[in-house]
């Protein structure tokens, strides 16, 4: 059974469809929700579903990246997961804590990627007038929302769309896309996944 780690910065949504996902014949269970932000909405909700929780707050570190990190390994270690799901986790991570991990951490991120790495990735995407939008689920390396891609999920963008309508869209992605590339990659199995959102506008809640 694999042993995974949700590292939070906020509300959690995406560790919450995780951690429902890992039930029954599923190879992983979590086994600890970790977040940068003390208070995270998420880490009420993991408590509610029994997993362990941790925070390490990076604002005492200040630029410190490599001491903040040091904080993250201890709480890590205890746990001793086998795989890291970033979900929603606003700090970029040092090439020394990545290589330590490089191949058992994912992230998603709400972009086609190569499309819109960083933030604000909505909004960019109405700005290029794209037709199409939506998440991805990589392995996570040194480069920023750069790594081998596990999984993509996209919908048609909308006449009107604003940035928050979008990213209201696009989250219910996330949550089928991340919990199927989890299953799939916890199993051994890296193959892409790849989902498409029926684009007909009337078989989703305007
Ligand atoms: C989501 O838009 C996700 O794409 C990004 O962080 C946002 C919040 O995620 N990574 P969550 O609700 O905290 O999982």
């Amino acid at each position: 059974m694999k042993r995974v780690a949700i590292l939070i910065s906020g509300g959690g949504s995406n560790m919450v469809a995780l951690a429902r996902s890992m039930t029954g014949d599923h190879p992983a269970r979590p086994v600890l929700v970790l977040s940068n932000v003390p208070g995270a909405g998420g880490l009420a909700r993991a408590t509610e579903m029994g997993i362990a929780t941790a925070v390490v707050d990076h604002r005492p570190f200040g630029r410190d990246r490599a001491a903040f990190e040091a904080e993250v390994r201890t709480a890590l270690r205890a746990a001793e997961p086998d795989i890291i799901c970033l979900a929603g986790f606003m700090r970029v991570l040092t090439s020394d804590f990545v290589k330590d991990w490089q191949g058992r951490m994912l992230n998603i991120h709400p972009s086609l990627l190569p499309k819109y790495k960083g933030l604000h990735t909505h909004a960019r995407a109405l700005e290029a007038g794209d037709g199409e939008h939506g998440c991805t689920v990589h392995e996570v390396t040194a480069d920023l929302d750069d790594g081998p891609i596990l999984g993509q999920a996209r919908l048609a963008v909308r006449p009107g769309d604003t940035p928050d309508r979008l990213a209201s869209r696009v989250l219910p992605l996330e949550h089928e896309l991340y919990p199927a590339v989890l299953r799939r990659f916890a199993g051994g199995d890296r193959t892409p996944i790849f989902l498409d959102q029926a684009t007909s506008a009337s078989s989703e809640p305007s």
